[in-house]
This record gives structure tokens, sequence and C-alpha cells, in this order.
């Protein structure tokens, strides 16, 4: 059954919080820890049901991950150590968990069923299953989306492979797949996504080469027959759960907040650095390095916003943060044009015209033009719609925080699948201010 809910707006959002772990660093520490010989200890592992998807199938292919007071311990068994599953893997709600858990399936001698939600059986995995089955995964029924049934091998071959679309889900499990492969396995990505797993990788001990192009491509080398150590890990606040915490503060009046502890990866800080040319007031304060990864404390002041054009070579470094940017852009002054989000269309939904419709029944001019996004902001925003989510938590989140700075109160149709990502939402925005009926 779905659960609406309404935002209304708010007094002055203020406090100083934490939000929880990176959700793509998360995913990685589980996996590369069930990859490694010996154990791996994960501090600030996001709970949320993405994440535990993740969990359960590396527990059930025998890499056990058990939790004890806020550390997550996983068995790891040695890349190529994994065994068959009894039962198909179930990855809910999750595209990361279920492309890069192809990507370590595919380097085993085992048979395993793939499935997930309505949401997920929708999404496009022929993205990696082609990869994939260049290097000797073969799939049962030439299907490339889910429900999917694999069988992977001990004989991968590895490849050189130049990504179509610019996707970190894509460059990951490819990657995974080479850790098994003899000899060195190659991505070659023509714009930069996220780079945790290399970076991971690195901390764990594979041996790997990366190279930044004078075009802008970036290529990303592992050695196969690789050898992991586990380790100890802290996982940092998800920037993208943080971005809505931070539009709420810039479009609700007299606000400030400062979120400690958040991931600074500059693949990652796409939606802050487009804000900063908005003209929001927000600082990043205690740049440290935590693991191989970036984290500061960000300070955000409700501010006057004014609007911009976002390049599309951007879009990797924020893919997740357009719908909040597009509510943000709502508050601003004149347009905001978001230039190439095709990649928008196959998320959790097609977020390009859910955005849009959202925006639309809250009273914003809003247009799509081919796969460009172009908010027409007036400074306010009427509110008082009834906005419908699509399975996507993202959206849900996204049109909550619109209904704080919003004249009149705004319902999303559920908020349920706001736990894939961000559980304690709505009670942690509530604490800073927010006001949900
Ligand atoms: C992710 C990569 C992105 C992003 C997703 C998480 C990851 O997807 O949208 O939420 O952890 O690798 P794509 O790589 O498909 O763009």
């Amino acid at each position: 059954m779905s659960q609406p809910l309404t935002a209304r707006r708010s007094a002055p959002i203020s406090g100083r919080v934490r939000v929880p772990g990176d959700k793509s660093i998360s995913h990685r520490a589980l996996i590369l820890g069930a990859l490694a010989t010996g154990r791996t200890r994960i501090v600030g592992l996001l709970e949320a049901e993405d994440v535990m998807a993740t969990a359960r199938a590396v527990a059930a292919l025998g890499a056990e991950a058990t939790h004890d007071g806020g550390v997550f311990e996983v068995l790891g068994q040695g890349v190529g150590g994994l065994r068959a599953p009894d039962a198909p893997l179930d990855f809910g709600n999750s595209g990361t968990a279920s492309r890069l858990m192809l990507g370590v399936v595919a380097g085993h001698d085992m048979r395993a069923e793939f499935t997930g939600d309505a949401s997920l059986c929708r999404r496009p995995m022929g993205r990696v299953i082609e990869p994939l089955t260049t290097m000797g995964l073969q799939v049962e029924g030439e299907r490339d989306t889910m429900p999917l049934t694999v069988q992977g091998t001990q004989d991968l071959i590895p490849i050189i492979y130049e990504l179509a679309v610019p996707s970190a889900q894509v460059k990951s499990s490819i990657l995974l797949a080479g850790l098994h492969a003899p000899g060195r396995t190659t991505v070659v990505e023509p714009l930069p996504t996220r780079d945790h797993t290399e970076r991971m990788l690195g901390f764990f001990g594979a041996e790997l080469k990366i190279e930044d192009r004078a075009d802008g491509a970036r290529a990303v080398t592992v050695c196969g027959d690789a050898e992991l150590t586990g380790a100890n890990l802290a996982v940092p606040g998800d920037p993208s759960s943080a971005a809505f915490l931070v539009a709420a503060a810039l479009i609700c009046p007299g606000s400030e907040i400062v979120i400690e502890n958040v991931l600074m990866n500059p693949t990652r800080t796409g939606f802050f650095e487009t804000l900063r040319e908005m003209g929001a007031d927000l600082e990043v304060l205690d740049l440290r390095d935590t693991g191989g990864e970036a984290a500061g404390d960000l300070r955000v002041k409700a501010s006057a916003l004014k609007g911009v054009r976002v390049p599309p070579e951007r879009a990797p470094s924020m893919i997740d943060e357009y719908p909040v940017l597009a509510v943000v852009a709502a508050f601003a002054e004149g347009e905001t044009h978001m230039v190439g989000l095709a990649e928008l269309k196959l998320k959790e939904s097609d977020r390009l015209a859910a955005t849009a419709a959202g925006l639309t029944a809250c009273g914003v001019e809003v247009r799509i033009e081919a796969d460009d996004l172009i908010v027409r902001g007036a400074g306010s925003v009427r509110g008082g719609g009834r906005v419908e989510t699509h399975m996507d938590h993202r959206l849900a989140m996204a049109f909550l925080t619109l209904g704080l700075g919003a004249q009149e109160p705004v319902t999303v149709d559920d908020v349920a699948m706001i736990a894939t990502s961000f559980p304690g939402f709505v009670s942690l925005m509530s604490g800073l201010g927010a006001e949900f009926a």
C-alpha cells in the first residue's frame, strides 16, 4: 500500500547533522570485502534497503556480513572463492547492486538468477551484459532485463572496453569481472564517472593503472588474478542524500545548517559546484582524507539564487541530483538549462519526464527539449500539487523538499521507497524544522 506524505512551508531549517553513509561506497565495501581474503570491517555503512540487497547477495554467495554495534564485518572468500546461491538473488530496487554483482558472478563457475522489483525489472541490463558476455558470461534466453539467469566461468577473457554511456555501474561491473580474468582489463570512459571502485580496489591492494587522456577521457586498467586483502573502511556521508538538506536550507528563508562528514570526491560534487554558480552560500569546512576518499563539513545558508546553464559534461558528477536541482531552480530567478540528461530516463523511473511532471503539478514553468530540462524560476513556487513518484526515492525526497519552501503544501503519492537510500529522512528533516503531515 502506498504511503503519501505532505510537506508544508517551514520555518527556517537549522541545526548540525550527519546524513547516512554513501550508497555507492557502501555497495562496493561489501563486494570488495567479499572478494578479499580475511575480514573487512566497515564503519558508517549505509543501512538502507539497496545496500542490504548487496549484503544479502554476498552472504548468499558465501561471504557472510555480520553487524555489531555500528560495525559491519564481511568474511571475505578471496577472488574466485564465492559459491553458487541456493535461491534467486533479489536486488529489490537497486541497479547498482545488480549490475555490480553481475560482474562478480561472471568470474565464478556458477549459475545464478537475478531479480528485483518492478522498477528494477524495467531497467536496461544490456549495457553490462554486452561487455560481460564478451568476457565469457552466458545469459539464458538472451534477455537484457531482469529477471535474468546467468552462468559465470572461471575462464573469463580480459577485454578493452570503451563505454558507450557514462556509467560508473558499467565501468565497475567490468572491472570487478576483470579481477578474475588473466591479464589486464581496461575500461575507457569518455567522461570520468564516479571512481569509488578504482579507489577502493587500490585500498584493498589490487594492481591498477589510471590514465587521464588529453581529450578528457580516462582509461582504467585492472590486473586480473588479483589478490585483495581485507581492510578497515569508514564510509563518509552520502552527498546525494545531503543534497536534499542543502536544497531545503537554500530555499527556506533564514535557514542555516551544517552537515558533517559529507563525501567530497570530485566525481560526486557537480551539484554543489552548480549551486555555487547559482549564488548559493555554501562552504566546505575541514576538507580531509578518510581511507582514500575526501570528506568535509558542509555549511549552507538560505540564498537568493539565479538560473544557470549546467553543461552536459558535468552530468556524471551529479547524475542523481538533477531532480533536486530542478526543485532548487524553481526557486531561483531566471532560467536553469540542464543539458544532456538522456541517462535520467533510465534511472529508478524516467526522472526527466517525472521531474517535469512534478514541477508542472506544483505550478512551475518547465519544459523538456530533446534531452534537456529547462526550468523557469520565478523566485517563489506556488506548490499545492500531488506529485507521482513512480517507485523513485529521489523524486519523493525532491518534491517533499519543494513543499518545504512552496506557498501551498505539496503531497507526494508514496514515501515508502525513501528507505532504499535514506532511511530516517523524514525524521532527520523534521529535527531540523521541516514540517510534514
Ligand atoms: C552509481 C552510479 C550511477 C548512479 C547510481 C549509483 C554507482 O549510475 O545513478 O545511483 O554507485 O555506481 P550510472 O553509473 O548507471 O550512471
